[in-house]
């Protein structure tokens, strides 16, 4: 067999079959890798081969993930693929956002221009893909609101019934909207994403319902994309750092993967280093690193980058593992720093959700304390769309954005004011020709 699935535990290390319906270890309860017995002796070819792809009218060449098939060789049957041409964003040079951070030079790549807007889409072709393997018909996923988006839109082109666990009143309705157009069972759970995602995982267990959160190996497998991508795009000239924000550790822990796995076949002999950053009160994975904790330490998560409001984040060992092979760290960042960010990557014409800003925080705080030095290499990853999370943005520019507010059906408590330090608000004006000039100036 080409692919299999192995225990992630040092200990254990047991093997199982690609196509066993299980998530974690039977035997420890570990995380699992795909792995393979890969087949490849000259890596210098396969790269020819993706750039020659770009000239591809086939599907799986159009599509940023299935162009990289060698490095995630685990569905043998091209008819099988669901994919939406996912992948295929761009990285932009940002001169506005490395002022900010301090750096000489900063590069966004932007996952938000996925066709559901999220970087999930790379995981998801992936993850919807080994579920039609498995001849799966139903799939569920529990979400902060953009892993539903794009599991409900893989679901409905892949003809499979789609059921979305999602914390009550906590997710941005532009995720929300989504998965509804795209016809998935919505139900909305009173709790939060961490009682969300243990009821998905009782449920999927129990039945014959295929679970598609990060947990799920396979979705990982296409994630790993997003850094062979951006590699490819630069011609393989490998940055000195990769930041990304840490929810529920997915992302990260995929990125670990991808550059192990590229170091280890040859493609790269320089490993960038991997930097998670977390939202000060939503800081499971920092306040384990910290406290040096063989086990996770949870926390109640709060954040307004709803995205990343999660305390208990599953693929924690793996993105432990991430920095261990890359040298890399996590640091956390505040609700104002998170803010302001989001709105200097606006600046830049680019734009994202609030868990992406994160990183362009992060990276300015690093810089500050000295971690990342002014000249290094540095790709920040934007995982959302700025369309995600319209009202963020707006109360934001309208100086009316509160670190808790509390509604029923309206709002009625506003509590720890965020400053708009970059505030762009709207201007009210009359519709007459000699006003509209006067707020010109002209
Ligand atoms: C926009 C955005 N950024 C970051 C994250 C966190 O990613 P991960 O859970 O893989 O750490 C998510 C997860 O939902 C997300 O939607
Ligand atoms: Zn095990």
């Amino acid at each position: 067999m080409s692919a299999y699935l192995q225990c992630i535990e040092e200990s254990c290390q047991k093997k199982i079959s690609a196509n066993a319906k299980t998530y974690v270890c039977p035997d420890c309860s570990g995380l699992l890798d795909v792995m393979y017995d890969f087949q490849i002796a000259d890596p210098d070819k396969v790269k020819q081969a993706f750039q020659q792809r770009r000239l591809s009218n086939d599907p799986l060449d159009l599509s940023g993930v299935w162009r990289y098939r060698e490095l995630l060789p685990f569905c043998a049957d091209p008819a099988k693929v669901v994919t939406m041409q996912e992948g295929n964003t761009p990285i932009y040079e940002a001169p506005y956002c490395a002022e900010y951070t301090g750096l000489k030079r900063l590069h966004l790549k932007h996952q938000g221009l996925n066709p559901t807007g999220s970087f999930k889409d790379n995981g998801m072709t992936a993850g919807v893909t080994q579920a039609r393997l498995m001849s799966s018909k139903i799939v569920a996923c529990a979400s902060t609101g953009n892993t539903s988006a794009s599991m409900a839109a893989y679901a409905a082109r892949a003809g499979m019934k789609a059921v979305i666990f999602i914390p009550d009143q906590q997710i941005a309705f532009g995720k929300l909207s989504q998965s509804l157009d795209y016809g998935a069972l919505t139900l909305q759970l009173e709790g939060d994403f961490d009682e969300a995602m243990k009821m998905v995982k009782e449920i999927t267990e129990e039945s014959e319902v295929y679970l598609l959160n990060s947990i799920n190996p396979f979705r990982l497998e296409g994630q790993k994309t997003i850094i062979i991508e951006m590699l490819a795009q630069r011609g393989w000239r490998i940055p000195d750092r990769v930041v990304v924000p840490g929810g529920n550790l997915g992302n990260s822990s995929s990125f670990g993967k991808a550059i192990k796995e590229l170091h280890d076949l040859s493609f790269i002999d320089k490993m960038p280093m991997v930097t998670i950053i977390q939202a000060q009160r939503a800081n499971p994975l920092y306040k384990t690193l910290i406290d040096r904790s063989a086990r996770l330490i949870r926390v109640e998560a709060h954040t307004l980058a709803t995205a990343i409001k999660i305390g208990n984040p599953v693929s924690w060992k793996k993105a432990m593992r991430a920095m261990e092979w890359t040298r890399g760290w996590c640091d956390v960042v505040s609700e104002q720093e998170i803010a302001d960010a989001k709105a200097i990557i606006g600046r830049d014409g680019v734009g994202c959700e609030p868990a992406s800003a994160t990183t362009v925080a992060g990276i300015k705080k690093l810089i500050q304390t000295r971690e990342i030095d002014k000249d290094e290499d540095v790709v920040a990853v934007l995982t959302g769309n700025l369309l995600k999370d319209p009202d963020y943005t707006v109360n934001y520019h309208q100086n009316n954005l509160y670190e808790k507010a509390a509604y029923k059906n309206e709002l009625i408590e506003r509590k720890d004011k965020i400053q708009s330090t970059y505030a762009n608000a709207p201007v009210k004006v009359k519709a007459r020709k000699e006003e509209i000039l006067k707020v010109l100036g002209l």
